[in-house]
């Protein structure tokens, strides 16, 4: 079966066919998907049922797994093995999460415009979702175009963001949405980490912004006006020109390139509905910007 890709929007996401991600990938699969992944940041894979284990050799031609995504969760509370990112509704028996669950609280955060794991030294490269049990109304994941929205930039706001440097924590991202309750242990390891704000791809050469609601500041800014013009940016890189939104069918599997992409999920009737999302996430190749000095 030959590979096609049919492009989703002007500048994001194309629909793959020909690829099956239940079966080991030849080599010339892995570079059409890198290679598509490259032009369109994101790819919808209809018609993926697969299994867990399925879904981990997948993700595996892509990198080195993300483990730990379940922040905040112990071992004991997990309902999927520590390589899963379990973006879905329920709690360890399968029952949708009641209203003040702390993972529930966590998963809010989903809903604002982020890209996986920038509050880590070394970010994400590739997130791939599967959508297991999806939903009718409401729960769309949208995603935006982070280098449109840079080519879209001035020149003046070019040159002033090129060498800047944000810190992006998990603590910055829950905290906007009043989310501040974390143990000692978990405020050491949401420590800020250093991103820079511009990237270039490795591949392509072209450059994006790295934006996430995980920044709390611009590196020698003071943090209001950092975080007013973090606001602005962020406003800018997802207008609806920039942006696909993906309205799910059962199965689909979605990759995304964290890199030059952000994403976030609409809201649905999460105390009643079941959302069985499970994500695995591949590291890039190094961190963006020198940590400092301790
Ligand atoms: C994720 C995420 C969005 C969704 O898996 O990283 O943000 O649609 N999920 O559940
Ligand atoms: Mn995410």
């Amino acid at each position: 079966m030959s590979i096609e890709l049919q492009p989703l929007t002007r500048h994001i996401g194309a629909r793959m066919t020909g690829v099956d991600a239940r079966k080991p990938l030849t080599p010339a699969e892995v570079a059409a998907i890198e290679a598509a992944m490259d032009r369109y940041a994101v790819l919808v894979l209809p018609g993926q049922d697969i299994t867990d284990e399925q879904q981990l050799a997948f993700s595996h031609n892509f990198g080195p797994l993300e483990e730990g995504a379940n922040s905040g969760a112990r071992d004991a509370e997990l309902r999927l093995p520590v390589v899963f990112a379990d973006v879905s509704n329920l709690d360890k028996e399968g029952r949708v999460t009641a209203r003040d669950n702390k993972k529930r609280m966590a998963g809010l955060a989903n809903r604002l415009w982020h890209t996986d794991a920038s509050f880590r030294v070394v970010p994400a490269r590739y997130s791939i979702l599967s959508g297991r049990v999806v939903t009718t109304e409401g729960g769309n994941t949208e995603f935006a175009d982070m280098r449109a929205a840079y080519d879209a930039l001035d020149t003046r706001t070019k040159t002033e963001i090129e060498d800047l440097v944000c810190e992006h924590s998990l603590i910055y991202s829950r905290g906007q949405l009043g989310f501040t309750e974390f143990l000692p242990d978990e405020r050491v390891a949401m420590k800020p980490v250093r991103q820079r704000l511009v990237r270039t791809h490795p591949v392509t050469g072209r450059k994006s912004l790295f934006l996430a609601s995980h920044i709390g500041t611009i590196v020698g800014w003071p943090q209001p006006e950092a975080m007013a013009f973090i606001r602005d940016l962020i406003e800018h890189a997802t207008q609806s020109e920039f942006v696909y939104s993906h309205r799910w069918t059962q199965f689909d599997l979605v990759m995304w390139d964290n890199r030059t992409t952000m994403h976030r999920v609409r809201r649905f009737d999460d105390l009643n509905v079941v959302r069985d999302m499970r994500r695995t996430t591949t590291r890039s190749d190094s961190p963006t910007a020198d940590q400092e000095a301790a």
